[in-house]
């Protein structure tokens, strides 16, 4: 069985959404870590509650990016990872880490890339005024939320929608979507070297 690492920064509901997932049998993935930048991220409690190791970097504790990156790569590797998953990892990775590495990463945005990416992705979707909005879940490269398509999913915006609104029913599909993508890429049947579609 292929063994997962998730990082992310905060709430952690899509990692939750993973657990259950494997839970109920319906991804065969080992979930053999779960860390943070951020120590008191709710998505560590949740890793906790369900049995899996877990671990901060806080960027504050280590001389440069390059140094926290450093740590985080080496507890990836001594859990000798096969794919890890970004579920609202809110630091970009850089090249070399992403490079050194060497297994697929994927990540969750609530938009339909390539529309909005980086941060506040549904304030902009609301700012523009689209009436579709939704979420991808794409292979990690080194440029910020472009690496190649796994899946999408869309769902309508309201005229009178807030960004807690839209948020809340993007959130509901992105946890039934990141399950399926990673389970597409644990069976090999998506690979980060190249886009869907392309030769
Ligand atoms: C999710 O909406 C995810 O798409 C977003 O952060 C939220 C994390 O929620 N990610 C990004 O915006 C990444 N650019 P969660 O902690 O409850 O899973």
């Amino acid at each position: 069985m292929k063994r997962l690492a998730v990082l992310a920064s905060g709430r952690g509901s899509n990692l939750q959404a993973i657990i259950d997932a494997v839970r109920a049998g319906e991804l065969a993935l080992e979930i053999v870590g779960a860390a943070s930048d951020q120590p008191g991220a709710q998505a560590l409690a949740r890793a906790a509650v369900a049995g899996i190791p877990t671990a901060a970097f806080p960027r504050a504790q280590y001389g440069s990016r390059a140094e926290q990156e450093a740590a985080l790569l080496a507890w990836l590797t001594s859990l000798r990872v096969d794919i890890v998953a970004l579920a609202g990892y809110m630091r970009i990775l850089s090249a070399r880490f992403i490079q050194e590495l060497g297994c697929p990463i994927l990540n969750i945005h609530p938009s339909l890339l390539p529309a909005f990416p980086g941060l506040n992705a549904q304030r902009q979707a609301l700012d523009y005024g689209v009436r579709v909005s939704g979420c991808t879940v794409h292979f990690v490269d080194e440029g910020v939320d472009s690496g190649p398509i796994i899946l999408q999913e869309a769902v309508p915006v309201f005229p009178d929608d807030t960004v807690e609104s839209l948020s809340e029913r993007i959130l509901k599909v992105e946890h039934r979507v990141y399950p399926q993508a990673l389970k597409m890429v644990a069976e090999g049947l998506v690979r980060p070297e190249r886009r869907c579609g392309r030769g």
